[in-house]
């Protein structure tokens, strides 16, 4: 049988290159790229060929990458890419608006506005001259301005306001001509459509030794809307291939990246764990078991490529 899911060790460009050379296609690209630097000479880890990138220099380093996506995504495929803005002395970089604006020049569509992911918890921080930053985007670029977006995947219960409201029929105004009128509605019965303000907890399960995860139902959320069952999703910066687990968990197939061998190993663990016991985490006392060592990213500064 196909292996549902393969694991590169290597810089993405690369790979990207040799699956681009064999005509390989995904169907959904979900990913979190290493986030920007503001030392210039911050000089990455033991592992890796690169440290954090200098904001200045971020959006050209990432199109490198974001133009091999564009051709190993099946038309009508979205890319879902998980990205926070950073203060610089005091003010928000506009390194996003660089990033978006000089992807649109490169063939992406913006085809929403950002989705929000919205962390129910969150480290303390000192902020004197701004709220407390509980939010990542989720920006949705896509090959085509109608991308494949399953909805029907992602619909959740309709709030009881509407349900008693639409009970009974409903005024309506036409906006040309003022009229008032009356209709019922009826609630479809698969429930609401999603809005794009998606809720999880930052991800503080102990035994995801990676430094910079994102939560598995992010992932699960984005790969449920934005691809079918059988579809092929890929993650170019995999970490601990929580996309992967999210992948396999419905039903898709999935080709993750890294550089770094610890998290491929790591990664390939996680997935098996999942494939043989259905669930997300392995458990943190079952960790020495499958060979991992725990102490791997204690070493800050050593191994850590996301400052
Ligand atoms: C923000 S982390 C991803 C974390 C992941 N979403 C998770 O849940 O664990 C970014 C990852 O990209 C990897 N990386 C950085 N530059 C890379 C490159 N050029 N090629 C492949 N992987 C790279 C890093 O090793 C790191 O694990």
């Amino acid at each position: 049988m196909e292996s549902q899911y393969k694991l590169h060790l290597g810089n993405t460009k690369n790979i990207l290159d040799e699956m681009i050379d064999r005509g390989e296609k995904v169907g959904m690209i979900f990913t979190s790229p290493p986030y920007f630097a503001f030392r210039k000479n911050y000089s990455g880890n033991d592992d890796g060929e690169i440290g954090a990138i200098h904001v200045d220099d971020y959006a050209d380093w990432f199109l490198e990458f974001t133009d091999r996506f564009l051709k190993v995504l099946e038309p009508n495929g979205s890319f879902f890419l998980n990205i926070n803005d950073k203060i610089d002395n005091g003010v928000v970089h506009p390194v996003l608006d660089e990033l978006k604006y000089k992807m649109s020049k490169q063939g992406w569509y913006l085809v929403a506005k950002p989705y929000i992911w919205f962390k129910k918890n969150s480290m303390p921080t000192n902020c004197k001259y701004r709220a407390i930053d509980r939010y990542e985007y989720v920006f949705h670029f896509s090959n085509s301005t109608k991308p494949k977006f399953r909805a029907d995947n992602c619909r959740v219960e309709h709030s009881e306001v509407t349900k008693r409201r639409l009970k009974s029929e409903i005024t309506t105004i036409n906006s040309r001509d003022g009229v008032y009128n009356t209709k019922k509605v009826t609630l479809n019965e698969k429930g609401a459509l999603p809005h794009n303000v998606v809720i999880t907890a930052a991800e503080s399960n102990p035994s995801v030794l990676h430094p910079a995860p994102f939560h598995v139902e992010l992932a699960e959320w984005f790969v449920k809307i934005g691809s079918d069952v059988g579809d092929t999703i890929l993650d170019p910066f995999a970490g601990s291939s929580t996309t992967g687990v999210a992948a396999l968990k419905h039903d898709r197939k999935f080709i993750g990246i890294d550089l770094v061998e610890f998290n491929i190993n790591f990664g390939r663990n996680r997935i098996e764990h999942l494939l043989s016991t259905g669930e997300c985490y392995i458990p943190k006392n079952m960790l020495e078991e499958y060979g991992i060592d725990v102490n791997y990213y204690k070493v800050k500064g050593k191994h850590i490529n996301n400052p």
